[in-house]
């Protein structure tokens, strides 16, 4: 979703807010704009389209000298894209500019009680409103502008304000949409995400909701919306730069689902001690676990399906009933939680607007909340009671597929540790499944090598209409996430269906030639996933299997096979959905799509 990034301090700001721009282009945007104060007034240039339009409109930032400015990529909600429509948004006389990521929910009932005040609008976004709002409060006071302004917005926002009478500030403000604040010698930094200024600092402050900054070129303030001052401690980013750059590959896509053996290895290793499974921070007495009445694991897209897989490996491993909500969902619907309940919110971003308000839901009914996070500091990391972070580093490209591993390896963990305290697994047992997960990361090393067969195979299919994926339990669930991981990157149709339930409808789609996508890693369904293999060939479908080594008996039946190291039945999904990543990612570049950035989709979903 939009990108925020401003500067001031000692350098021009203009070429620092393109570059913090150019890293955050993996949120998704449609438009993108920068404000600079340029000693007399604050100027402004936007676009529509890619954030080159701007680069080349500003000549690199050229034509807008200054010292101090605020940028913004933005993903449309109010409004069509358009240069119009473009952040910065200013008030009429043009003398506050403001960049916005979120939505301000109230904003019909607040443009209406301006435009009778004889406010007029530009734009047709939510945004405008803010600025417009912020001029009738203006009295010379930026600070109380702000506060008067956040009692009366409602919904989601992160704002990077100016005001052209105070020159040497910005003002930063956020409630439920992400904003990180950055600090070096040469000055100060707002931003979405941290990749976006890791380039000039590693000092950042994470900022809490409905708190207010005050940026100056030689430090930050940070206030309460009572205006009262607040300490801060900075945090200092331990990954490097070049963990968001390409490093030589042709996508970041590409680059992360090679970096998966790494990231696998990163999030089990730590938790992996004297050959036992040590979740410090899973924030629940041995009692607590045995007293688990139900989990529910709540969480959108990859996430969700990683919820799926876990529920089958939670209630066959560790007999604790499971269920598994689409967040948007989850919230909407008045779950049955009862206090002792343990929900389980997983989320890259930590950002997801409904996963956010489900772990909040949650909360409220006297739930605890683990989260299982990528990105440390996001506010569901900073709400959840307990966080198991995955370490997957910064994931650029907006399709998942480090993160989704580590999340896997993640609910692994911990269903083992249920598992084992509550007795319904060995000690034994519990070391078998351990040094099962230590092969993974070389497991997944070895299935590197299919790339060039799936490439081969993908470019067999770049004109395909419609592609469906079966199979029965985890497979099911590796069947959703690689029909997603098609879809969202190919846009080329695709479904998942559980296989058994083919020939109550889906079956009838399957013309000569389609595609079916089976996975087979689960044994005991093995026959019966065959015998829906036949069923689909028999009306024409082509069969793609991804399979288990030792199970060559396939090729009698699948027309093409790709098979998988022999893991644990409950491990498989780690191992095959490498092959369904490169699958998709391969259609995808033989249809010329933009892999990491993929049309109208956003890597932070900020908002409901
Ligand atoms: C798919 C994908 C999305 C995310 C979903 C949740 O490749 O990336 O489906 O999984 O938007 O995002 P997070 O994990 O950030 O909550």
């Amino acid at each position: 979703m939009c990108g925020i990034v401003g500067y001031i301090g000692k350098k021009q700001a203009a070429p620092i807010i393109l570059d913090g721009l150019a890293k955050l282009e993996y949120r998704g945007y449609d438009s993108a704009g920068m404000a600079i104060f340029d000693g007399e007034s604050i100027k402004m240039m936007k676009s529509a389209g890619r954030l080159q339009a701007l680069v080349d409109l500003s000549h690199g930032g050229d034509l807008l000298p200054g010292t101090a400015g605020i940028g913004h990529t933005r993903w449309a909600t109010h409004g069509k894209p358009s240069d119009l429509n473009a952040h910065p948004h200013f008030n009429t006389r043009g003398t506050i500019s403001i960049v916005h990521n979120g939505i301000i929910e109230n904003y019909q009932a607040l443009k209406l009680m301006l435009e009778a005040k004889g406010y007029v609008f530009q734009s047709e976004t939510d945004t405008e409103v803010v600025a417009q709002l912020l001029d009738f409060y203006y009295r010379g006071n930026p600070m109380e502008a702000v506060t008067k302004v956040m009692h009366r917005v409602e919904g989601s926002y992160a704002l990077g304000i100016m005001f052209s009478d105070h020159p040497d500030e910005i003002y930063a403000v956020r409630k439920s949409s992400p904003l990180i604040v950055g600090q070096s010698e040469e000055g100060c930094f707002i931003a979405s995400d941290v990749p976006a200024i890791l380039k000039y600092t590693r000092t950042v402050f994470y900022t809490d909701d409905q708190e207010i900054v005050k940026l100056t070129a030689d430090g930050i303030e940070f206030f309460t919306v009572d205006e009262e001052k607040i300490e801060k401690e900075a945090v200092t980013i331990e990954w490097d730069a070049n963990a968001a750059e390409k490093g030589g590959y042709e996508h970041f896509l590409l680059k992360e689902i090679y970096e998966q053996p790494e990231t696998v290895d990163k999030t089990l290793s730590p938790r992996l001690k004297d050959g036992r499974i040590v979740i410090e921070e899973l924030g629940l007495t041995d009692e607590e676990i045995k007293a688990l009445r139900k989990i529910y694991i709540v969480a959108c897209g990859s996430a969700y399906h990683v919820g799926i897989t876990s529920k089958y490996i939670i209630e066959e491993m560790a007999r604790i009933p499971v269920e598994v909500d689409v967040a948007s969902e989850f919230r909407y619907r008045n779950p049955i939680l009862m206090e002792g309940d343990l929900v389980i919110v997983i989320s890259q971003s930590g950002e997801t607007a409904d996963t956010l308000e489900g772990l909040r839901i949650s909360k409220r009914l006297g739930c605890k909340v683990l989260g299982i996070v990528n990105v440390v500091g996001s506010s569901i990391a900073r709400e959840a009671d307990n966080v198991m972070y995955t370490w997957a580093g910064p994931e650029i490209s907006v399709a998942t597929t480090k993160a989704y591993s580590a999340q896997l390896i993640n609910m692994y963990l911990l269903a083992i540790k249920l598992a084992t305290v509550r007795g319904a697994i060995s000690d034994a047992k519990a070391a078998a499944f351990i040094k099962e997960l230590n092969k993974l990361p070389e497991q997944i090393e070895l299935l590197m090598g299919c790339k060039e067969r799936m490439q081969k195979f993908a470019n067999r299919y770049v004109g395909a209409q419609d592609i469906y994926f079966i199979g029965r339990g985890i497979d099911y669930a590796i069947s959703l996430e690689g029909s997603l991981k098609l879809k969202e990157l190919s846009y080329v149709h695709s479904e998942a269906y559980p296989a058994g339930e083919l020939k109550h409808g889906p079956i009838s789609l399957i013309d000569k030639g389609t595609l079916v996508v089976a996975v087979l890693t689960q044994e005991e369904l093995y026959q019966k996933t065959i015998s829906n293999i036949v069923e689909v060939k028999s009306r024409g479908a082509f069969v793609m299997a991804v399979t288990t080594v030792g199970n060559e008996e396939i090729e009698k039946v699948a027309d093409y096979v790709v098979y998988i190291p022999q893991t644990d039945k409950f491990f498989t999904d780690s191992l095959a959905i490498v092959p369904l990543q490169f699958f998709s990612y391969y259609v995808a570049v033989g249809k010329g799509c933009d892999v990491d950035k993929p049309r109208n989709l956003a890597k932070s979903v900020t908002v409901e």
